[in-house]
């Protein structure tokens, strides 16, 4: 069975705790832990340091942050009564178990104390706590450790970057929400999982992340309907859909601009036709000044919000876009 550290998440602790996330998701972070009653004590471009006291699982139930890590300088604190002190490794008595990143020159001392100091095991493939230069994650407390892991593209969204594109789309209970590039269905599986949608639809032209998209949908025990087709001619009646939700191909990884210059008008063309008079679209691109030409060329839909999410060394924005007239 596959080790997993554990953390007991009813326990009210009190702590300092570095949440790590996606530039651009700062401010949907801080006001989802202020809405805790956490203390923003300082903020990083990408994640805050919070003041925090009450038990994890509200905090661990944000789809905004995807570390959760103690500050070195407050390690005394937080074994005592902080999130250090809520581990229980393999039940109460087990060690924890640590493995130590890249700290330089200070990496032997930071085990040595860890070992002598606390009795943590240095243990670097099971580990509950990987120390790290910006803090002491907490494995369980991963992203993918609190909400499980989807299988992944090559351009798959990140989980954080997907979880404010649903936020951004604003989906009402009942709604239908389409993904015209689903990929793997990271989207859909959010808009099931942060809304009460009532159809989701998932369109992509690669029968082999389709395939992974239904995987995904399974395990995470989300009813969609999925199929293959161009986003430049959906199998959608005009005017049927509530909510767009994609990440379009970057013309990096996937695609090319060469490629996006045809695509882009003809799937934004689609987009506009399928959705309803009130509806909204939320679009992650980097091609961005291809997307806001062809937005402004189609005259069908206009630009509301922009958001910049920078994320492996791009700064894709998720554009929050609506039918023009309204
Ligand atoms: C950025 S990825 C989407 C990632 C997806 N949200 C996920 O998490 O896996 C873009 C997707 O668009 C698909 N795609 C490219 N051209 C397309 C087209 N003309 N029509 C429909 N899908 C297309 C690719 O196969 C790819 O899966």
């Amino acid at each position: 069975m596959p080790y997993r550290p554990q953390v007991d998440l009813d326990r009210p602790i009190k702590d300092q705790l570095i949440l790590r996330t996606v530039p651009g998701a700062v401010d949907y972070l801080a006001e989802d832990v202020r809405a805790l009653g956490a203390r923003v004590l300082r903020r990083y471009p990408d994640g805050l340091l919070v003041e925090y006291a009450g038990p994890l699982r509200p905090l661990a139930a944000s789809r905004y942050f995807d570390v959760l890590a103690v500050d070195p300088a407050g390690l005394d604190d937080s074994r005592a009564d902080g999130v250090l002190a809520a581990l229980n490794p393999g039940g109460d008595t087990a060690p924890v178990r640590f493995r130590v990143g890249d700290l330089g020159e200070d990496r032997w001392a930071m085990r040595d104390r860890l070992e002598s100091g606390y009795g943590w095991v240095n243990s670097p493939n099971a580990w509950d706590v990987n120390v790290e230069p910006g803090g002491l994650e907490i494995g369980a407390l991963y992203l993918t450790q609190r909400f499980g892991e989807l299988q992944r593209t090559p351009a798959s969204t990140n989980p954080v970057v997907a979880a404010v594109l649903t936020r951004l789309a604003k989906i009402e209970p009942g709604q239908t929400v389409l993904d015209p590039f689903c990929g793997a269905g990271t989207l859909l599986v959010h808009a099931a999982e942060m809304a009460r949608p009532g159809r989701l639809l998932g369109f992509d032209v690669q029968t082999r992340w389709l395939r992974m998209s239904a995987e995904n949908l399974r395990t995470r025990r989300v009813a969609a309907l999925l199929g293959r087709a161009d986003a430049a001619a959906l199998p959608v009646a005009t005017g049927a859909v509530d909510r767009v939700l994609a990440n379009l191909p970057f013309g990096k990884r996937v695609g090319s601009h060469r490629v996006n210059a045809q695509l882009y008008p003809a799937a934004l063309g689609e987009i506009a036709r399928v959705l309803r008079g009130n509806g909204r679209a939320v679009l992650l691109t980097d091609d961005k000044r291809l997307f806001r030409e062809t937005v402004q060329r189609t005259r069908l839909i206009r630009v509301i919000k922009e958001i910049v999410l920078a994320r492996g060394g791009l700064h894709p924005s998720a554009y929050v876009v609506a039918k023009r007239g309204r």
